[in-house]
């Protein structure tokens, strides 16, 4: 089970004992496919095992009439990925922005909508951003610009809400925990602290970031087209590798299953009723608090003016199937679609059913978003993955290196490489 939890968090690398032999790579995802591009760059040769028909990993689409709906990696503020954009520019990929003419807030069990109060930083939040920024670099910076070799201090170790209530910044707490909700990484009063910590990094709440369109990239293009103009590894597309020979050692048991996932669902659903172009986010009790996880919809964006289809993501319980989460994510979606600029709070206009023919994709992905508790984190969690790197010439590189993000997978797996394998 563990090997299994591991394979799949893991792109994983094998080094073969001589250096004429190809590295064997587990995964074509963003990972496996900078991991193979460090190492030929390195003058290695390479061999990837793809479990799926695609490269790209989270990185798929749905298209309909030349249009993607993403089913994984989309966005890529200002500033955010300065290492995938230069993949995206050497094979010529460009940038799309996104600006919804409208943005609502729904109560997920009644379907209620009301106005989303609005995107541009206010004074107090820009204060409070200021404040974060040096208290950020006095304790976080020397843990985020590389990777986690060092152990974190105590302090660093508590829940995302704990971590905020202690230092006082409702404004920044309220906007890190709307991103929270909508990204999946599963509840605030869980998820320890340095996550929200490292995003900082990418500039997403930068008041510049802020008040610009959403900028987004067709991912699964991108690497796409980075396998083939740009990484000469073979390929070997529907290829699960089901065994390397390893038995996992007791550390290896050990530091796998610390590893918290979430069980995060996107997909292509067709909302008839809610105009083009608006984007819905899941209310909470309160700005700072996380939703029930349940199979619910936290997140719905009509992408184009020219289809009703939505781009939609939904959180399950880790227990939850794909066929629960749909149903549940449906029966919420009937209550939403309706336009919603048009009620009256005692006259609603009657949503219309969201059925299952309006399911153009569903994609679970449940190994999403590895995390740590306290428990680990203040235990060495990160001492004793990094440990495991190397023995029986197996590497690890992932999310689980540093957060689930396309830019920080990227940027992990060079260090791997650069660490181990340049002489
Ligand atoms: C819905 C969603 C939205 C996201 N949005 C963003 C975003 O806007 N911006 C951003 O930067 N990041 C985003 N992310 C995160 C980003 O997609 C991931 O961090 C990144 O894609 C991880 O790449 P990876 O190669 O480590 O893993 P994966 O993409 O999961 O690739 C691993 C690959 O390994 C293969 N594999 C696994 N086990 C085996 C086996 N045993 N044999 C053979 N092959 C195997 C899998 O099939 C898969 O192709 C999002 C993720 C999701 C799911
Ligand atoms: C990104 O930010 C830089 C510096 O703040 C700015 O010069 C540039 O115009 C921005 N680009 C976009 C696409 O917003
Ligand atoms: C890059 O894309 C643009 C527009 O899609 C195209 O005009 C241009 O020729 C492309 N350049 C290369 C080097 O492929
Ligand atoms: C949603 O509506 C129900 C029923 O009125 C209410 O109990 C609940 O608090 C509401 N949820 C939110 C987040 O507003
Ligand atoms: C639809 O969107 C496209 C691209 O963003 C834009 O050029 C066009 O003017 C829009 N059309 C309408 C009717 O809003
Ligand atoms: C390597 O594999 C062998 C055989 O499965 C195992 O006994 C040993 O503990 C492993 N060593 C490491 C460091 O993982």
């Amino acid at each position: 089970m563990y090997r299994y939890l591991c394979l799949i968090l893991c792109s994983l690398i094998t080094l073969s004992a001589s250096s004429e032999l190809p590295v064997c790579i587990v995964g074509a995802g963003a990972s496996g496919l900078s991991a193979a591009h460090s190492l030929e760059a390195l003058g290695r040769s390479t061999v990837i095992f793809e479990e799926k028909d695609a490269v790209g990993g989270n990185a798929q689409n749905y298209y309909e009439n030349g249009l993607p709906y993403y089913l994984g990696p989309l966005l890529v503020n200002n500033g955010s990925h300065p290492e995938t954009m230069k993949i995206a520019n050497a094979v010529n990929v460009t940038t799309s922005t996104y600006t919804p003419v409208s943005s609502w807030l729904f109560n997920w069990t009644t379907g209620e909508t009301w106005v989303s109060p609005p995107d541009e930083p206010s004074p107090e939040f820009l204060r409070e951003y200021q404040r974060y920024t040096a208290h950020w670099e006095r304790i976080f910076a020397r843990f985020a610009r590389g990777a986690y070799t060092e152990n974190m201090p105590d302090e660093l170790t508590v829940s995302t809400s704990e971590w905020f209530a202690g230092q006082n910044y409702p404004q920044l707490q309220a906007r890190f925990t709307r991103n929270i909700i909508s990204w999946g990484y599963g509840d605030v009063d869980e998820l320890p602290i340095p996550s929200p910590n490292q995003f900082y990094t990418l500039s997403i709440f930068n008041p510049p970031s802020l008040a610009r369109p959403q900028l987004t990239i067709d991912f699964h293009e991108v690497f796409e087209r980075y396998a083939r103009q740009l990484v000469d590894s073979t390929i070997h597309l529907g290829s699960k590798i089901e065994s390397i020979g390893l038995e996992l050692t007791p550390s290896e048991r050990t530091v796998f299953s610390a590893v918290q996932t979430t069980n995060y669902f996107s997909s292509a659903i067709r909302l008839n009723n809610t105009p083009r172009l608006s984007l819905f986010r899941i209310a909470t009790e309160s700005p700072t608090s996380s939703p029930p996880i349940a199979g619910e919809p936290v997140y719905i964006e009509g992408r184009f003016n020219t289809s009703d289809l939505s781009c939609l993501y939904s959180v399950g319980r880790p227990d939850q199937s794909p066929e629960e989460v749909a149903a549940v994510t449906l029966q919420s979606l009937s209550r939403i679609n309706r336009d919603p600029s048009s009620q009256e709070a005692d006259d609603w206009e009657p949503a219309a059913p969201v059925d299952p023919s309006d399911v153009k994709a569903f994609r679970q992905h449940r190994y999403y978003f590895p995390h740590f508790d306290q428990t680990a984190l203040q235990g060495g969690w990160f001492d004793k993955f990094n440990n495991l790197q190397g023995g029986n010439r197996t590497y690890y590189t992932s999310g689980l290196n540093r957060v689930e993000h396309v830019e920080f997978v990227i940027v992990s797996a060079r260090e791997v490489v650069e660490a181990h394998f340049s002489s």
